[in-house]
């Protein structure tokens, strides 16, 4: 194995620098286009409440197990199973993180783009150029979609060769709180409007015989994707972070965060989107939502323009808003490749930037004229890969490395913890109930194809 003797590596500034940037990783298009349309496709509440068991009860235990391993480590994830144990099988469970990282990536640049472009989209309408906002709304216009998708990826590459620091930290700090915030204000207005409360029923009274494999599996892949889970993203950013810090109260913060804008954005758009089924959009064809992947980007702009001007300083700040969140999310997603390249093959940061980003624009483009490949990516990548990879990290803490082990390394930063319940639960979560839940779920699911 190469060691790595560039200082390419880095690490975060100020304290709150890796909470900012995890916390700036998960919340991203999984919370604002991800989430409403599982919602709105499985079930409403059902599918609400299976989502915050799986992301509390699942996903809060594997993403302290990730943040563990990395700093124990400091290491990327291939490198970080290597370093505590000698099994040959651990390291293809970092690669298969790697894999599903990029893959993630080729197609949530295309989001991303989507959302960069309705941004300028408000813009241009309320500029009265109606042609140039129609371009940038056509989500099947595969030109289109490569162009704005280059610049995002242009974008992330750029910050990637800067190194992970001060820019994540800030851009995290302003976007957050404004995200809430406008959130909050366009929630007030909406349930205000006749008509939305058909939506709140749909999301908030749930029908339990909703409830089947189909809803658990997506609601599983849902929870790891948003959390930035499964793919040893948060191994990386932990392999930078400083032994003071306390890593289940970091991490607890991050999920609270993560579900809390996840609700948020429900609360909004699924009433939202009855609101434009009455408008006379079409939402729902015979019940069945006529298009999930452009989902949101149908409801939002139709619920800004039905608010005069104001809905335009709304609209285009909200989709810029929701381009930064996307931008810190695809940063952890490029940042697991680079430091990968950085560590094992002991290439220069800038170029490890470049190549993988570049590479990994391939495929974007490609999905930018094939935007139906994303339900498939989704599948693959998200709802099977990601679970599959939490559980393979759960039988490496549980069973190899030893839970023990991991208690060891966070009682850095946590002086208590020996004292605390969380001590006894944890490892109960990661030796036998987050494995199972996710076997489970993925078994159910590997049956009913067949
Ligand atoms: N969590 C991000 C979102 O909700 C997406 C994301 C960023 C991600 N990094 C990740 C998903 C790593 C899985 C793994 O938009």
């Amino acid at each position: 194995m190469a060691v790595s003797t560039n200082t390419d590596r880095g690490s975060w500034n100020s304290k709150l620098g890796f909470i900012l940037a995890a916390a700036g990783s998960a919340v991203g298009l999984g919370n604002i286009w991800g989430f409403p349309t599982q919602v709105a496709s499985n079930g409403g509440a059902a599918f609400l409440i299976i989502y915050l068991i799986c992301s509390f009860l699942i996903g809060f235990p594997v993403m302290v197990a990730e943040i563990t391993i990395g700093r124990n480590t400091g290491k990327n994830p291939v490198g970080a199973f290597k370093a505590l144990h000698s099994n040959k099988f651990f390291p293809l469970v970092g690669l298969w993180g790697v894999i599903c990282g990029v893959m993630i990536l080729s197609f949530y640049t295309v989001i991303a783009g989507w959302a960069f472009g309705y941004a300028f989209e408000e813009l241009f309408l309320a500029l009265n150029m109606p042609a140039a906002a129609d371009w940038l709304k056509d989500t099947g216009n595969g030109l289109k979609n490569a162009i704005v998708a280059t610049v995002f990826m242009l974008g992330t590459i750029k910050i990637i060769s800067g190194g992970v620091s001060d820019g994540i930290e800030r851009a995290t700090k302003t976007m957050m709180p404004l995200l809430i915030g406008i959130l909050v204000i366009m929630i007030v207005y909406v349930l205000f409007q006749p008509g939305s409360a058909e939506g709140i029923r749909e999301y908030l009274l749930p029908d339990f015989s909703m409830i089947n494999a189909d809803l658990i599996f997506s609601a599983m892949g849902q929870a790891f994707f948003s959390l930035s889970l499964g793919m040893g993203a948060l191994i990386t950013y932990g392999s930078y972070l400083n032994k003071k810090e306390n890593i289940p109260q970091a991490a607890a913060f991050v999920t609270l965060a993560d579900v809390g804008i996840a609700f948020l954005a429900g609360l909004l758009i699924i009433p939202a989107m009855y609101l434009a089924q009455s408008n006379g959009v079409n939402i729902f064809v015979d019940g069945q939502l006529a298009d999930s992947t452009t989902l949101v980007f149908t409801v939002l702009p139709a619920l800004f323009n039905s608010m005069g001007f104001i809905g335009t300083i709304f609209g285009v700040t909200f989709f810029l808003l929701l381009s930064i969140a996307a931008l810190t999310s695809t940063i952890s997603l490029l940042e697991v490749p680079v430091s990968y390249a950085i560590d094992e093959y002991d290439v220069t940061r800038k170029k490890a930037a470049r190549n993988i980003g570049l590479g990994i624009l391939v495929v974007s483009i490609i999905i930018s004229f094939n935007p139906n490949l994303i339900d498939y990516f989704v599948i693959v990548f998200n709802n099977i890969g990601l679970p599959l990879g939490g559980f393979l990290i759960c039988v490496f803490i549980g069973y190899a490395w030893k839970t023990e082990n991991a208690i060891n390394e966070m009682e850095y930063g946590f002086a208590g913890i020996r004292q605390t319940l969380f001590v006894k639960v944890w490892p109960i979560f990661i030796k036998f109930i987050c494995p199972a839940a996710i076997l489970y779920t993925l078994g159910q699911t590997l049956v009913g194809l067949f």
